[in-house]
């Protein structure tokens, strides 16, 4: 299809990769749905070799997730590849992803090899993808730093031996748009049997171009945009994909392409992920921060009630922040509770909205009116959590301004199905409270990150509280959502203690 656009995600990979962002296996397997549902055409579900976490919740996803190709990354080497091939073959139609560098910084600085060599470990690795399955890429690492006429062997050699995506990334964000694009064209022209491949590219956020450089690549030749919701990735992260989905459509006759992006789910499938990972989303980013349809100034806001036109190039409704009129509160039933999850695009299995009605209707008592975030956010708490060694039961909090009386904290909690409880003081409320919970479970840490932010306008707003919390080698992050911004806390950090032990089992899950 010359003039379709295939969307890569890579969220679950690169994206994870990015500190502080690492999912459970129930968080990975909802935003896989989320995906699905956005319309992504390639899930990058995970690098299967890197740990044991990572194969397993590779595998899940590609048993459990429909609607999008599966794929997988490896290293070019034969026991990664293998690895990968078994953790993504029963997915739709699975994709194994093989990279190796390819600039002459890596061969010589990170693989200490000589170009022939890597010529042949991407003829051999290759060949042993094809092996399994026709649904092969390779990638290039640091391609935009490759010496041009290698990356043309490099590219005949992987589509001789079976590959037939061939991405081209900029792996450290160092590329200028003109010059990417000038890049790709010269690869596509000059390789032999380019035309037996779908080029893609895969860009970083060092200096900020990654959605400029991929965008520009599309008009030189890529059909493939590799990409991460959030634009969270390595370092200053990848391509946001929102943003690459709506430049192709807001200038669709500029363009002139198609893609499979319903751009209604862009929205629901970032705010998912940011509460996953415990981030707010920034608030002037483009498409889906909070002031991106916001308009301040006076003049600004004359024009606007003049016709919309003249300072919006996009609905709200066109990314999915259209405020429903269907509003849930203390009243609402079953069906309608039902009904607005799946217009949010949420569908929940009969057990789970039991669960989900009982927190509404709970919620509801303290607040009058439950704004699609908040629903959100009562997903995220009642379904997608794992079960947990520790579990939060009551807390109870004393605020003091008195000199000699500190703020107090009073904790139930249970501790591997057993119930604990334990008082203490400290600083201040919250500092009271991690006192007492690190004091339950028995374990030090240090907290490295407090965030509080508060989900909906309003002073009955549900407060969503991110801690992060550094445990030996591993760092992890807890987010807990509740009206009072106590028990937020309290739930974050034991959310966070969980977290790192699950990173601690699985080696915190570094690639
Ligand atoms: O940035 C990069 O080069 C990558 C590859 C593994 C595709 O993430
Ligand atoms: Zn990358």
């Amino acid at each position: 299809m010359q003039n379709h656009i295939a969307f890569f995600d890579t969220t679950l990979r690169d994206g994870e990769q990015s500190p502080g962002a690492t999912m459970n296996l129930q968080e990975k397997l909802a935003l896989a749905g989320q995906l699905a549902e956005l319309g992504v055409d390639v899930i990058e579900a995970g690098f299967p070799a890197s740990s044991p976490g990572d194969f397993e919740a590779v595998k899940t996803i590609a048993a459990r997730t429909r609607g999008a190709q599966i794929a997988g990354l490896s290293r070019c080497l034969e026991e990664d590849i293998d690895r990968c091939w078994e953790a993504v073959k029963v997915g739709e139609d699975p994709r194994i992803h093989t990279f190796l560098s390819t600039s002459p910084l890596h061969m010589e600085h990170k693989l200490r090899r000589k170009p022939e060599d890597v010529l042949k470990m991407i003829e051999v690795g290759v060949r042993r993808c094809a092996s399994y399955t026709d649904n092969v890429e390779f990638s290039a690492e640091d391609a935009s730093r490759s010496e041009r006429d290698f990356l043309c062997r490099v590219v005949e050699t992987a589509i001789k031996a079976g590959a037939r995506v061939i991405n081209l990334p900029d792996t450290v964000g160092y590329a200028q748009p003109e010059e990417f694009a000038a890049l790709v064209r010269y690869v596509i022209e000059n390789t032999p049997q380019s035309d037996k491949a779908v080029f893609s590219v895969h860009c970083h956020d060092d200096l900020g171009l990654a959605v400029a450089s991929t965008l520009a690549a599309i008009r030189a030749g890529a059909r493939q945009v590799e990409v991460t919701l959030n634009g969270i990735g390595e370092r200053a992260g990848n391509a946001s994909l929102e943003e690459v989905a709506m430049a192709l459509s807001v200038r669709k006759a500029y363009y002139g392409f198609t893609h499979n992006i319903v751009t209604e789910q862009l929205y629901p499938s970032c705010r998912m992920l940011s509460m996953i990972i415990g981030r707010p989303i920034q608030e002037h980013k483009a498409i889906v921060g909070e002031n991106a349809f916001a308009h301040e100034s006076g003049v600004h806001q004359d024009g606007m009630l003049k016709n919309r036109e003249t300072y919006e190039i996009m609905t709200p409704q066109a990314v999915g922040r259209a405020e429903s009129s269907l509003v849930i509160g203390k009243h609402s039933g079953r069906n309608a509770v039902r009904s607005r999850f799946e217009s949010m695009g949420i569908k929940l299995e009969e057990a789970e909205l039991n669960v989900v009605f009982e927190a509404v209707k709970k919620l509801a008592d303290r607040k009058k009116i439950l704004h699609d975030d908040d629903l959100r956010a009562l997903v995220h708490e009642e379904i997608y959590r794992m079960p947990d060694r520790y579990r939060l039961r009551h807390v109870s909090v004393q605020s003091s301004d008195a000199g000699g009386v500190p703020p107090t904290a009073a904790v139930i909690m249970d501790v591997d199905g057993q119930e604990k409880s334990g008082a203490g003081f400290g600083a201040g409320p919250v500092d009271a409270l991690f006192n007492v919970i690190a004091d339950i479970v028995g374990r030090e840490t240090e907290l490295e990150q407090y965030a509080i932010n508060a989900i909906t306008g309003g002073t009955d707003a549900l407060g969503e509280v991110t801690v992060r919390l550094k445990g030996g080698a591993c760092t992890a992050v807890g987010r807990g959502a509740h009206p009072d911004i106590l028990v937020a806390s309290a739930r974050a950090y034991v959310n966070a203690l969980n977290s790192l032990i699950k990173l601690e089992s699985e080696k915190c899950g570094n690639n």
